[in-house]
């Protein structure tokens, strides 16, 4: 009897333990002695925002999205359609970001929202998660990054060496990649990658250097990170316009019609991946904490950018459809750069090299965000003791958590040599839809349990709102979870390893920091008595 009510009272207990939740006010004074830099405007968030969204999505992803592949139809004309549902389902999201955003301004996102509705597990499986969207998102953007490095150098094939404008494909990709390139030259993969005790190896050293350069950079600060990114944002959003405005002179009407060649599975198929390309937006939320005026650049900062985006993605997709028949077969460098084909095909070969500048530039942004991004969920996940306090330590000049970016830095670089691109891009987008999906649900947990908690910014319409931004994207995380069998099998494995993570380790490192809080209590009262 006594060990069966030990045994209940245990695992009231660890549930108890599993579900505690962290105070909002808690955060809020942990965050005021931080000492984390406030630099940050509206205008350096919004700079982020686009920083962080626009990337290899508009650059590459909306070819596929617009012409289809073998495993999927593609939207056509349509694809301004899917670009409308893709921001829709994603303005859900961002509205409730926005209103934590501006509520708990502390750094962390989706995992301190959900320490302070669902508690403890919960959020250490959502930090875990959101590793996969910005740790493992920005190895992917990187091998992204040298795919578009390589194509560029292509470009200079009559005026540079053969072998920098032709580099051998094992040290510009990743394992994957290579193999499947040899693999449709007809080459052996074994007589172009080398091995080491019978392993092929690749090392891509464009997407390793970015790495390490993004790496520096955010070491430097967070101003000189967003002023990188701003002069990035700058170029990338230069040649898109660019594009826009020459391209638009050689759209075909005719072009247009069919406007949706293979109907709403077109355009559903379409909305799944070019959302994509909206990723990125709830990194702002990241850096909340070092907002100089939280409560009112937040909401301009994730909304602003989030509108700004769709406008320029209508706007591309407008005239790239315009400009290319996309209801039947395309080529394979239309998919591969869509942007600098059309400019090719118009022969107008100083714009197609522009624009390919201009998208290293895109992702060079993206990069240095998604990394942000993932330094400052750790660095919250270490100020809540489920990883080393060594991790919190800035840098005396900068003020930066070194530690805590040499270390994504170097893990990251791990990641490229060993991990496939395409798998990488798709955990990322697993990823996202989890923290998206968990930060609708938190909003609604903290207005039934906090209803009074001053919220300087309130999702209209809840409870529909957030339940819209719920059904949109675990509807498109279980279309993704039917197709993508790599991918979606190694989803629960990873939050199966987090979870195991959890109980072994973070639990534990939780436990024993409750221990030493509670004897330093007792020790202070002891002594506060004997001075009595
Ligand atoms: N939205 C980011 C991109 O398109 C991830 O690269």
């Amino acid at each position: 009897m006594a060990e069966k009510f030990n045994r209940a009272t245990f695992t009231r207990n660890f549930l108890r333990k599993l579900t505690k939740i962290k105070a909002p006010d808690e955060m809020l004074a942990e965050a005021k002695d931080a000492g984390l830099e406030k630099t940050l405007g509206a205008w350096d968030l919004i700079i982020l925002g686009v920083g962080a969204i626009i990337g290899s999505g508009i650059f590459a992803v909306v070819g596929i999205a617009a012409a289809g592949s073998a495993d999927q139809p593609g939207a056509g004309p349509a694809l301004i359609v899917s670009m409308i549902i893709a921001a829709i389902a994603c303005i859900f999201s961002a509205l409730c970001y926005t209103e934590f955003a501006t509520m708990i301004p502390v750094a962390g996102g989706a995992y301190i929202y959900t320490f302070a509705t669902l508690g403890e597990f919960a959020a250490w499986m959502v930090g875990w998660v959101l590793m996969l969207e910005y740790a493992v998102g920005f190895i992917a953007v990187a091998c992204a990054w040298s795919n578009h490095f390589v194509q560029f150098l292509h470009g200079f094939s009559k005026v540079l060496p053969a072998w920098i404008a032709n580099p051998p494909i094992w040290l510009v990709n990743d394992i994957h990649s290579a193999m499947k390139i040899a693999n449709d030259n007809g080459v052996n993969p074994h007589d172009v990658i080398p091995s080491v005790l019978g392993m092929p190896i690749c090392i891509n050293i464009p997407a390793i250097i970015m790495v390490l350069l993004s790496t520096m950079i955010l070491v430097r600060g967070t101003k000189d990170s967003t002023k990188m990114a701003g002069i990035m944002v700058f170029v990338k959003l230069a040649v898109i316009a660019l594009f826009v405005l020459v391209g638009a002179f050689y759209i075909k009407p005719d072009n247009w019609v069919p406007f949706a060649p293979h109907g709403f599975e077109g355009i559903f198929a379409g909305a799944f991946l070019i959302f994509f390309a909206y990723i990125g937006f709830d990194a702002i939320a990241t850096a909340a904490e070092e907002c100089k005026n939280p409560q009112k650049d937040l909401p301009i900062g994730i909304i602003g950018s989030l509108i700004a985006t769709t406008i320029v993605y209508v706007l591309v997709a407008l005239v790239l459809t315009g400009m290319q028949d996309t209801s039947g077969n395309v080529s394979a460098a239309f998919l591969a750069a869509p942007m600098a084909y059309c400019m090719k095909m118009i022969h107008q070969n100083w714009a197609a090299g522009l624009i390919s500048l201009g998208s290293l530039a895109g992702l060079t942004s993206v990069l240095i965000v998604m990394e942000m991004a993932a330094t400052r969920i750790l660095y919250a996940m270490s100020r809540d003791h489920f990883i080393s306090k060594r991790f919190q330590a800035l840098h005396p000049k900068f003020k930066t958590p070194h530690v805590l970016t040499w270390t994504v830095g170097l893990l990251s670089v791990l990641g490229i040599l060993t991990l496939d691109l395409n798998i990488a891009a798709e955990l990322c987008n697993f990823g996202t839809f989890t923290s998206f999906i968990v930060v609708c649900i938190a909003v609604l947990i903290l207005r039934h349990t906090e209803p009074d908690r001053p919220r300087p910014f309130k999702v209209p319409f809840s409870p529909w709102m957030p339940a819209m931004g719920i059904i949109c994207c675990g509807g498109l995380m279980i279309y993704k979870m039917q197709s993508a069998t790599s991918s979606a099998l190694l989803f629960p494995v990873w939050l199966g390893v987090g979870a195991l993570i959890y109980l072994y380790y973070g639990f534990s490192r939780n436990r024993s920091n409750e221990n030493e809080i509670h004897r330093q209590l007792v020790h202070n009262k002891n002594k506060q008595e004997i001075l009595k």
